[in-house]
């Protein structure tokens, strides 16, 4: 693997790349890895960190799907190599919610549906909540904007500018969270019977 045969020599057909520490803050946890010096943060989040949230949808930095929040800032995690952000505060879409408790943007991505097939809302919730920290109070234009890196196939984006508008006035304090940002939701998948009740095949 990795080798190419020229007559009857085995030639390299890439360098591996020397390994180095990387230290960085994710999800306000110190995460302390061994990378590959060349490693792309995309990678060292999703198969490393652990974080899966962290969605590759283009890895072109066209989507938006794999957008974190480096030192604040929305940042393509596809476009970056880890090592450029060692020692940085990293925050992901599972940073966002506090336990059990959603975020107001998470709860009003839920309550107007600004999430349907799902794979592109991380990408959103992370660049929303980003621009809500640096503009409380966004016009509908500055909110196009602030998404304009986002794609979505699914809901047509108004939706998503509603959820982001309402999470704005949680914010500020006008309103009161949706009940899910306040409550605990249930376990969405319970464990099953340790046996299953059918033989394979038979489940109806
Ligand atoms: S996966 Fe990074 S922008 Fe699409
Ligand atoms: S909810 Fe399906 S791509 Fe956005």
């Amino acid at each position: 693997m990795g080798e190419h045969v020229v007559g009857t020599e085995y030639v390299k057909m890439t360098p591996s790349a020397p390994k180095t520490i990387w230290q960085s803050k994710v999800n306000k946890k110190e995460v302390e890895l061994l990378i590959n010096s060349n490693a792309v943060l995309l990678d060292v989040l999703r198969d490393q960190v652990g974080t899966l949230g962290v969605k590759r949808g283009c890895d072109l930095g066209t989507c938006g799907c794999c957008t974190v929040m480096i030192d604040g800032e929305p940042r393509l995690s596809c476009l970056c190599l880890a090592g450029q952000v060692n020692g940085s505060d990293i925050m992901t879409v599972e940073g966002l919610a506090d336990g059990a408790h959603l975020a107001p943007i998470q709860a009003c991505f839920a309550k107007f549906g600004g999430s349907q097939c799902g794979f592109c809302t991380p990408g959103f919730l992370v660049t929303s909540q980003a621009l809500l920290d640096s503009n409380p109070s966004p016009s509908n234009e500055e909110i196009s904007e602030a998404i304009e890196g986002n794609l979505c196939r699914c809901t047509g984006y108004q939706q998503i500018v509603d959820s982001i508008q309402e999470a704005a006035k949680i914010h500020r304090g006008e309103i009161e969270p949706p009940k899910a940002a306040s409550d605990p939701h249930p376990d969405p998948h319970p464990s099953g019977p340790e046996e299953p009740s059918m033989p394979p095949g038979h489940a109806k």
